[in-house]
């Protein structure tokens, strides 16, 4: 039997050689935190399927943005969950509507802080879809939600967001929005589009979080299919060509195929999205002890930076930062 020529292994002798060979380097700068803001003051409720994240009133997710910046986290996405939802998801087009407040709030807690909004209507309207519902089988109208999304667009700028991302995967939302911004002299205020977003089962733990559980049906009428990956380029061609600014693929774990495709074929920043059910999954098996909660989730972030995303959405944002410095 010959030995091997080769000794792949000497360049794994210690942690200097590994850390000078090392291809991927998850940092703070790439991470985004997402906070759910509730009504009312001094309100801090956990979300019991997602350990370490709550519902916050806005002036404690005012401490929670400042604490997130100074851990080095640069980014924080916003979900907002009404007083009350109707029909239209009004809430969600008032200037003292709820994410309104809570930009408001961030902004002055912390300017430095990047503020996106995530524009959708699902947690606002009461029967959880994400827009203009048509009749009674849940069907949503697409051209009507595009002008809510306008209105609702407009007041996200003027409470001050520095990023705006539209969610609701309805066709033309993308150049909608653009257009809407651009009348409206917001024509500086970036969108991160996504792009690429499937109809999964991973957003379960989200949907207790934001309160946002459509009451009937689904959204598979205008989520993508799990299946799918050539559609997601089109996807994401489309949302280019309307002017996106960058780009997201979500959930993150199960598509890192699709990451890795969007990242090769368009030269937008690539946001991913590690959702809601990744974050629970790992925290649950490691309640039990069978996991490694800390060293699962950096493996689970590095994957997702090594299959090409340039930014991660994660709830573990703040923890992993302060784990990094
Ligand atoms: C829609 C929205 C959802 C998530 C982010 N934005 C829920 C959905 O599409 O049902 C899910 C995020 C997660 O699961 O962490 N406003």
């Amino acid at each position: 039997m010959p030995f091997p020529e080769y000794r792949a292994r000497r360049v794994r002798r210690s942690e200097g050689l590994r850390r000078l060979v090392r291809e991927t380097r998850l940092s703070p700068d790439d991470l985004v935190q997402p906070l759910f803001v509730v009504p009312g003051k001094g309100v801090r409720n956990p979300v019991s399927s997602m350990p370490g994240v709550f519902q916050t009133s806005v002036d404690e997710l005012a401490k929670d943005v400042r604490d997130s910046y100074d851990a080095g986290v640069p980014a924080v996405i916003l979900f907002g969950i009404p007083e009350h939802k109707d029909g239209q998801g009004s809430d969600a087009c008032s200037d003292k509507g709820i994410v309104q407040q809570a930009v408001r709030a961030a902004k002055d807690a912390c300017p430095e802080m990047v503020v996106m909004t995530d524009v959708c209507f699902c947690e606002y309207t009461d029967h959880g879809h994400c827009g203009w519902l048509e009749g009674d089988d849940g069907h949503v109208h697409n051209d009507q939600t595009l002008e809510m999304l306008g209105l609702q667009v407009l007041t996200h700028a003027k409470a001050g967001a520095d990023v705006v991302a539209p969610s609701g995967m309805m066709d033309g939302m993308v150049g909608y929005i653009r257009d809407t911004l651009d009348e409206g002299g917001h024509e500086e205020l970036p969108i991160l589009s996504y792009a690429v977003k499937y109809s999964s089962a991973f957003y379960g733990p989200f949907r207790d979080a934001a309160d946002s559980a459509p009451a009937f049906g689904d959204r598979r009428t205008y989520q993508m299919d799990p299946a799918n990956v050539t559609e997601a380029l089109r996807e994401a061609a489309l949302d280019v060509e309307e002017g996106a600014d960058m780009l997201m693929v979500k959930p993150a774990l199960a598509y890192l195929d699709v990451i890795a495709k969007v990242a090769e074929e368009f030269d937008l920043p690539l946001a991913a999205y590690n959702v809601s059910g990744e974050f629970s999954m790992v925290h649950a098996a490691a309640q039990r002890g069978w996991i490694d909660a800390e060293r699962i989730t950096l493996e689970i972030l590095t994957s997702i930076k090594r299959a090409g995303a340039d930014f991660i959405l994660t709830y573990a944002a703040r923890d992993v930062a302060r784990r990094l410095t």
